[in-house]
């Protein structure tokens, strides 16, 4: 063997380590997936040809040993303790008070402040530097080995960086995050296997399976929070200095960890974790405080199996039990009928729940609710509750499937599901009551019409009354006819009709969106409005050249035959005849479209610039009129590469499409700008 042979995969493993060091503590990688792989490969094909050069150490051996039948038992040296459990501020000051009073100190005292990660306990002991043994926390006292599954995964360096203690047990949770625990589940599910209950159980049961190949297929990860036996090591003097050495041996810790002084610093780190757990790539189940001084976690000690000097102040629960009374179906604006499940109300997430939306009749079938079923409902952070799933165990005897109904719940008018989508729609249009009474409070909303005080209840009640049918009949409502209304006074009525009036000075864009076209929201309103310029234009186009309206930005295909749809259609015509007749009227806009030196031009942007983002380009491009496509076709006229392009620049080649660099695009841009 060549001595080259043995220093290359010296210098791969420390290459591999670095960046195992950069992703997983850092959460900084320098280089892509893809280049990472590439060195694993090189090492895998050098240790392939030399075998003696493979070490336990070698990342190639994270799976080593064949699947065993059970797990051998291991007891820990130094416990591994629980943590006592608050759930209000009086818990914490209860907590805080009692530290001080126990250490004879006035305050305030510092907390290190975690999130308490939902996963499940895990202790590794490194010897002289290298990964030994890992085991579960068990009952505290004893657990189970798995250091082969550990081992497999990616956050445990097999070896610490640096001069490591001659013994060091580190203490940590292994989770799964977020986006691997809902991607693992999708691919579970595709291939018809059973899927996880929650990220925890993910890690619990990814880590406790007796093949390490299997476990190291699962996207596991960790992170540090304590210690257990160390050896040849001087103890620092806080909690987060210790972590911060961890870190320097190659150990992840949470990014997301703070110093905080006082029951104020912890409550307030409690209320913004509770706002950024929905955006946090893990589940969490609340946080930890930890007296900061190890001299006084020293002093305060244990009570019986919980540190006296750590407090786990959980968010409320997110999930709970509870029964569908009913399900019954809800007639949205354009028809959609949405499942809506009426329950037994139950507290979760802070709130009591006693509706939650089913979304669509796959939906319920996918989900296989019945009336009658135990489910269980999820209200995270301020997240609309949903039905996580049916306990199909306590379903009662003879519960039958939810049917779509044939016909509309509210005008009867026959329901129709299109093959191959999740929507079932009433086909009744502004004849269903249900549709009016929805397009007419969107048509008064605040950022379509803005007709103040046409709320909900309102607009039921003048639809049920038969005054109002059509959006058009708010501007013919007079004092009498409001004065019939029920807790409608004679001043209220005033100012309604007063609002009615000022709505009639509108701009195209909320006209636009007010109509309530499909797929139309306040963005593709403005847009719309925007190239146009004007609502005969638009109309124009929408009826006579589709191809038109898909080169605003972010009409495509549907939208364009939503707004074909809209206004082919006489009623919907003869409704924006009465609103101009009646007095609604907006300034139209400098139309762009026809104007723009770059109209009718599609552009493809693919690799990076250097003296622009490509959102800048694309601005850039768009002002000037052109359409800023995502992939490259037949019917794009220029494609504009940067540096690292990639399979969009072949794509141009092979269809003969002319390519742009930076400078071409710029002197393209430089031309056209004023
Ligand atoms: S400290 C003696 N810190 O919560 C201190 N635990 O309820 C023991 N956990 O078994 C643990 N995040 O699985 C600590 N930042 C954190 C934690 C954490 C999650 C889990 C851990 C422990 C359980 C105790």
């Amino acid at each position: 063997m060549s001595a080259g042979a043995r220093e290359r995969a010296a210098a791969l493993r420390a290459e591999i380590a670095r960046h195992d060091y950069r992703y997983y503590v850092l959460d900084d990688p320098e280089i892509p997936d893809a280049e990472y792989d590439k060195l694993m490969q090189e090492l895998r094909a050098l240790e392939a040809a030399h075998p003696e050069l493979i070490s336990p150490d070698s990342p190639t051996q994270r799976v080593a040993g064949a699947p065993s039948a059970a797990f051998g038992e291991v007891v820990h040296e130094v416990p591994m303790l629980s943590l006592d459990n608050g759930f209000t501020q009086e818990d914490v000051a209860a907590f805080d008070r009692r530290a001080l009073e126990r250490l004879g100190e006035p305050g305030p005292l510092e907390y290190w402040a975690e999130p308490k990660l939902d996963g499940l306990a895990v202790t590794a002991i490194y010897r002289d530097g290298a990964l030994e043994r890992a085991a579960t926390r068990g009952d505290g006292f004893k657990g189970e080995d798995v250091t082969a599954n550990v081992r497999t995964v990616r956050s445990f360096p097999l070896r610490l960086r640096g001069k490591a203690p001659a013994v060091l047990e580190v203490r940590g949770e292994v989770f799964m995050p977020l986006a691997g625990f809902e991607r693992f589940n999708r691919e579970a599910e595709a291939r018809g296997e059973k899927t996880f209950v929650n990220p925890r159980n993910a890690a619990a049961g990814s880590l406790r399976q007796l093949d390490p190949r299997v476990t190291a297929s699962r996207p596991l990860q960790m992170y540090c929070y304590g210690l257990g036996t160390v050896r040849g090591w001087h103890l620092p003097a806080r909690q987060s200095e210790l972590l911060e050495a961890l870190k320097e041996w190659g150990l992840p810790v949470c990014p997301h960890s703070a110093r905080v002084r006082g029951v104020e610093g912890c409550l307030h780190y409690f209320h913004d974790m509770g706002q950024r757990r929905a955006r946090l790539p893990y589940q969490i189940d609340g946080v930890v405080y930890k007296v900061d001084r190890l001299a006084y976690q020293e002093r305060l000690g244990f009570v019986s199996r919980a540190p006296r000097w750590a407090l786990a102040h959980k968010f409320p629960a997110e999930e709970a039990m509870t029964e569908v009374r009913a399900v019954q179906w809800q007639v949205g604006r354009t028809g959609a009928l949405t499942p809506v499940a009426r329950l037994e109300p139950v507290f979760v997430g802070g709130v009591t729940v006693s509706n939650v939306t089913l979304h669509n009749f796959d939906e319920v079938q996918r989900k296989d609710v019945r009336v009658g079923d135990t489910v269980v409902i999820r209200r995270a952070g301020d997240v609309i509750p949903e039905l996580v799933r049916v306990i199909t165990e306590r379903r009662p005897a003879h519960a039958a499937p939810v049917a779509l109904p044939k016909r509309c719940p509210v005008c009867h008018s026959q329901v129709l599901k299109a093959e191959g989508e999740a929507v079932a729609r009433c086909t009744g249009g502004f004849s269903c009551p249900a549709q009016r009474q929805e397009a007419i409070r969107h048509f008064a909303s605040r950022l379509a019409m803005d007709i103040e005080g046409l709320g909900e209840k309102l607009v039921a009640q003048l639809v049920e009354g038969g005054l109002v049918r059509s959006p058009a009949d708010l501007y013919t409502l007079s004092a009498e006819q409001l004065q019939g209304l029920e807790r409608m006074g004679e001043k209220s009525g005033a100012n309604l009709l007063e609002a009615i009036e000022r709505s009639k000075r509108t701009t195209l864009p909320r006209l636009l969106y007010a109509l309530g076209i499909r797929e139309v929201g306040e963005a593709t309103a403005l847009a719309l409005a925007r190239h146009f310029g004007d609502l005969d234009a638009l109309i124009e186009a929408a009826r006579e050249h589709p191809e038109q309206v898909e080169q605003v930005a972010d009409v495509g295909p549907v939208v364009a035959a939503h707004l074909h749809a809209f206004f082919a259609a006489p009623a919907h015509r003869e409704l924006i005849e009465r609103l101009r007749a009646a007095g609604v009227s907006w300034e139209p806009l400098p139309s762009r479209a026809a104007a723009l030196p770059l109209a009718g031009q599609t552009f493809v942007l693919t690799g990076t610039l250097a003296g622009m983002t490509r959102h800048e380009a694309q601005e850039a491009l768009s002002a000037l009129g052109a359409k800023v496509a995502g992939s490259v076709s037949k019917k794009t006229h220029y494609v504009v590469a940067g540096e690292a392009s990639g399979s969009k620049l072949e794509k141009a080649r092979e269809l003969g499409i002319p390519v742009l660099d930076e400078a071409a695009l710029r002197r393209l841009l430089g031309r056209h700008s004023p």
